[in-house]
């Protein structure tokens, strides 16, 4: 690839989200965003949600057997955790934190309008 990812010359972090449907591609594209070589030398963190936590692997492995609001607030449990010890701390430090899957697969999994369960 002979792209280059350039961002502003400030030393916050950058959020990058990839969402999108089933099989669209998302991994694919964190993994490709994660190879390309970066002109500023900033460290890149590739992670994902549910996380690679306990939370995460907990709302993976009970995501066909937990529903409705109860399995919305373990993804709700993992976002925060998953922000608060991962997230935020590398943008803090000036990182570019890629993560596969976000807030468009809440709304997609956890509408809001949808009544509890
Ligand atoms: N740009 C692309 N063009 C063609 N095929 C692609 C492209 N990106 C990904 N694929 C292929 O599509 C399939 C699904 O890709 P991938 O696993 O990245 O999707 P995903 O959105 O992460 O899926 P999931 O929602 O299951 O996590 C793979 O076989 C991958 O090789
Ligand atoms: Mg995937």
């Amino acid at each position: 690839m002979d792209q280059k990812v350039r961002t502003m010359g400030s030393s916050e972090g950058l959020f990058i989200s990839i969402d999108g449907p089933s099989g669209v591609g998302k991994t694919t594209t964190v993994r490709a965003l994660g190879r390309l070589p970066r002109d500023d030398g900033r460290p890149v963190h590739l992670t994902c949600e549910p996380s690679e936590g306990r939370i995460g692997k907990l709302a993976r492995d009970l995501t066909e057997t937990v529903t409705g609001t109860a399995l919305a607030c373990l993804y709700a449990a993992d976002r925060y955790h998953h922000l608060t010890t991962e997230v935020f701390p590398r943008l803090e430090a000036g990182e570019v934190v890629i993560t596969d899957r976000y807030s468009g697969s809440t709304a997609r999994r956890q509408p809001s309008r949808k009544s509890p369960r």
